[in-house]
């Protein structure tokens, strides 16, 4: 299948590593233009974009500024996201003050980068944005209350921004992983190991594979290129007709009637 989109712009936020660098890598092998976006650009630069930029994106002036560097764009993916550190079963393992944080840098930080980016889509008159959300944002997880907050919350703004911009030919829509190894699961496990006693604590694999076979109907790990594939299609015409969806690539984790 031809996905033509060489020459298109694309900007790619938390492209440093894990799935955001999957994703930032398969449009650049899709011969696009590629800015990647993290507070670790430059700890971690991606080779072949066209600029990897430094930026936080709890704050919109970084934002800001790496839209006026970039100028016109094709497509926005913000795959930045992070948990509290703690594990939150029951929610009270928490302090109220461990939820702004969160919230600031997957809800706020998403919502930073449409208003830095949407200007120049509706411009343009034609692109699209995509964001990473959750499993855990449409099931109430337990696992880290204010994470699982944010993502159902970001779901919800993605559907509002794919109303607003649809009338601008702008299609808006997530992806929503359920188990990747990267550094952020690492960190899901290490919160819930910490609050065990130590003859029952697990090392990774054994925690991983044991969470995915109880929560996953095809019970194994996904992977960052299977993210990079989708959202490569979605940025491609055949994706033209979709828009505010949520698209689960989770071994069948969530299950919508
Ligand atoms: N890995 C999983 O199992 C899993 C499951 C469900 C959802 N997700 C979602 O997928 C997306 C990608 O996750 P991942 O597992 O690749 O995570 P990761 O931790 O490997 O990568 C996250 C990236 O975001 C960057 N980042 C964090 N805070 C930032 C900030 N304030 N400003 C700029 N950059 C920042 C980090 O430097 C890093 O490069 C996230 O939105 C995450 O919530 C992941």
């Amino acid at each position: 299948m031809q996905m033509n989109l060489e020459g298109q712009k694309v900007v790619v936020l938390g492209a440093a590593q894990g799935i955001g660098r999957a994703i930032a890598e398969g449009f650049v092998a899709e011969r696009c233009r590629v800015w990647a976006f993290d507070r670790e650009a430059q700890a971690a630069p991606l080779p072949s974009v066209e600029a990897n930029l430094s930026g936080d994106v709890t704050k919109y002036g970084d934002l800001r500024a790496a839209a006026e560097q970039i100028g016109d764009v094709d497509h926005v993916i913000f795959t930045v996201g992070a948990g509290s550190g703690k594990f939150g079963f029951p929610f009270w393992n928490l302090e109220p003050g461990d939820w702004a944080r969160v919230l600031d840098i997957n809800l706020i930080g998403a919502v930073n980068a449409a208003h830095a980016f949407a200007p120049k889509l509706i411009a343009s008159g034609k692109g699209s944005m995509l964001f990473l959300v959750s499993v855990a944002g449409q099931i109430g997880s337990q696992t880290d209350p204010p994470y699982s907050a944010a993502k159902a919350g970001l779901i919800n703004f993605m559907q509002c921004a794919a109303k607003d911009l649809a009338p601008h030919n702008v299609r808006v829509n997530a992806i929503s992983p359920g188990m990747v190894q990267t550094s952020l699961n690492e960190s899901v496990w290490r919160a819930g190991q910490a609050n065990l006693p130590t003859d029952q604590r697990q090392d990774y694999a054994t925690w991983g594979g044991e969470k995915i076979r109880k929560v996953s109907p095809l019970g194994k790990w996904q992977t960052p290129p299977e993210y990079a594939a989708m959202a490569v299609y979605l940025a491609s015409d055949h994706g033209r007709n979709i828009t505010g969806q949520t698209i689960n690539i989770d071994g069948g984790q969530v299950m919508h009637a």
